[in-house]
């Protein structure tokens, strides 16, 4: 099956057989136990981390819920991943990881800047128990320690839109298991884990969801990680709500042909933007010179659909153009079928180290579904 098709049929293989045309949503929170042994069994299996067998009592939604287990085999299936492990955020779903280190007594964790600004966040602060030591691709080999549990990064990363090479990435991290954030490029332009990453991790608010409706993040990878991934969600709870789950699932239907759409409508506003003259720099691996280790085909089938931008007239021009755009909401989060803009080092990346944060000239923009001639027509009014 090809991804196209994988996005619309994916999770409901089963359907048919049931006499369904779409999943029922199951909202219980609780479910009935036929006899102490057996709920007994399925409650060890599911708070273990396992999956439950045929015919077993689900127990409680906090150990299992079937839209969100639909959701799960989907999107596990586009990132060409064994499982995948749904929660209530992006951030729910990194802390867990981060969690699973300290339970495994590798907390320490190697993180290539820049990162979006909440993950570098509770990297920096150490609240979960982990430590961290920052470093450039090159340096990623020489700052593993007997501790360290995971290497983190992001490429694109955000918001640069720098790339990685994520096999180099890779190699450098030896047998530590490497974490990418990759929402921005979604499981239609980049499969991590089909160049050695072990965990791919999601903010499915972004891209995944589509609408800007709903919260939720998820993390793919193998089953040995998957169930040390469900024992942790299942003890702390961070749920992704059987709604968002639902809504989830059907996000993905669509999503190759909205990523496609607003890449395309982003390449003619990042070439737009290139040209002209309030720009110091325009920032899109699809622009001339910006991809230097040709992983664009290799490795990110596309330039994706976020641009950023840094100004000649520094703050003001960055902070006078995102109050004055109209059609495009000031507005943080992104891949939405709207487009939104942002000046990252006042908002997404506000918690970031003074000197790891964003240039105070750089706007973020996120291209939706739009006609670009509107964008642009809304930008070149705001500049
Ligand atoms: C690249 C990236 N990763 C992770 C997150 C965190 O996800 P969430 O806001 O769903 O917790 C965000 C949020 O903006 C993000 O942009």
């Amino acid at each position: 099956m090809k991804g196209d098709t994988a996005a619309v049929h994916a999770g409901r293989e089963d359907l048919t057989a049931l006499g369904a045309h779409v999943p029922s949503i199951d909202l219980s929170t609780t479910y009935p136990v036929t006899d102490l042994a057996s709920g007994g069994d399925a409650y060890d299996t599911m708070a273990g981390g396992g999956r439950p067998e045929a015919g077993m009592s689900l127990v409680y939604q906090r150990l299992w819920n079937p839209n969100v287990d639909r959701f799960e085999r989907a999107l596990a299936r586009l990132e060409g991943c064994e499982q995948a492990v749904a929660y209530a955020s992006g951030m729910a779903a990194l802390s867990a990881v981060l969690l699973s280190l300290v339970q495994a007594g590798t907390p320490h964790v190697v993180a290539v800047r820049p990162l979006y600004g909440g993950t570098d966040h509770v990297l920096a602060s150490g609240l979960l128990g982990t430590r961290v030591t920052w470093a450039e691709p090159d340096q990623v080999a020489d700052a593993l320690t007997a501790e360290t549990g995971l290497v983190v990064a992001e490429t694109p990363a955000n918001p640069s839109l720098e790339l990685l090479d994520l096999s180099a990435l890779v190699a450098a991290a030896g047998r530590v298991p490497v974490l990418i954030d990759n929402t921005f490029a979604t499981p239609v332009l980049q499969q991590p884990g089909r160049h050695g990453v072990r965990l791919v991790l999601h903010s499915a608010t972004k891209y995944l969801g589509g609408h800007g409706d709903l919260m939720g993040g998820i993390v793919a990878t193998d089953a040995e990680w998957a169930t040390r991934l469900r024992h942790i969600r299942a003890l702390t709870g961070a749920l992704l709500h059987p709604l968002a789950a639902y809504q989830l699932h059907r996000g993905l239907q669509t999503l190759p042909v909205r990523v496609r759409a607003q890449q395309q409508h982003a390449a003619t506003v990042a070439d737009w933007l290139s040209r002209r003259p309030e720009m110091a720099r325009v920032h899109y691996p699809g622009l001339p010179g910006q991809d230097p280790q040709s992983l664009l085909g290799r490795q990110l089938c596309g330039p994706g659909a976020m641009v950023s931008f840094r100004l000649a007239g520094g703050f003001d021009a960055a902070a006078r153009l995102v109050s004055r755009t109209r059609l495009i909401t000031h507005a943080v989060s992104l891949g939405g079928v709207d487009s939104l803009i942002q000046h990252p080092a006042s908002l997404t990346h506000r918690p970031v180290a003074a000197d790891a944060r964003p240039d105070a000239d750089l706007v973020r923009m996120s291209v939706g579904l739009e006609d670009p001639e509107d964008l642009i027509t809304d930008l070149a009014q705001a500049l």
